[in-house]
């Protein structure tokens, strides 16, 4: 499976507004164990730099325009969250940057694991290394 963009689905109208939704194990992936979200980040910011050896990720942007730049060692992804209705699948093994379009965006995550600083992998040669053994081969 890659990356991927998803379509959150998405109800209503301009008159009422809009609500979007999506489930574990129906519309992504995995059981979602934890919800973090990144805000009042000034424009141009960089943050992220850093893969995982094994967490799962949602990423969506509820509000503003984030780029999220994926790396997986030989080629990179640019992806544009700029709709509450976007999503992405962010895989283990995945190098990535995200930078800040848009005074006032919000990112959200879903993730599936609990923190822990010991699925981070923080130094990017470390994940070369990572890459070159071949540690996410087969599993994505
Ligand atoms: P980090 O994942 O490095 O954020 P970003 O990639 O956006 O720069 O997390 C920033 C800090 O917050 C780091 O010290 C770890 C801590 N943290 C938690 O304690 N729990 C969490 O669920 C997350 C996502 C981060």
């Amino acid at each position: 499976m890659d990356n991927l963009l998803l379509n959150i689905t998405t109800h209503g109208n301009d008159e009422v507004g809009y609500l979007s939704f999506f489930e574990s194990n129906k519309d992504i992936p995995f059981d979602i164990k934890r919800i973090y979200y990144t805000y009042l980040v000034p424009i141009d910011t960089k943050r992220g730099m850093h893969a995982h050896k094994e967490l799962q990720q949602i990423l969506w942007c509820p509000y503003g325009k984030i780029e999220v730049v994926l790396n997986n060692g030989n080629e990179k992804s640019s992806y544009i969250l700029d709709s509450p209705e976007k999503a992405l699948l962010v895989l283990k093994g995945y190098w990535h940057d995200m930078y800040w379009r848009k005074e006032g965006s919000v990112l959200c995550v879903a993730a599936s694991e609990h923190y822990d600083e010991a699925d981070y992998i923080r130094d990017y040669d470390e994940f070369l290394k990572y890459v070159k053994e071949g540690y996410w081969d087969d599993e994505n």
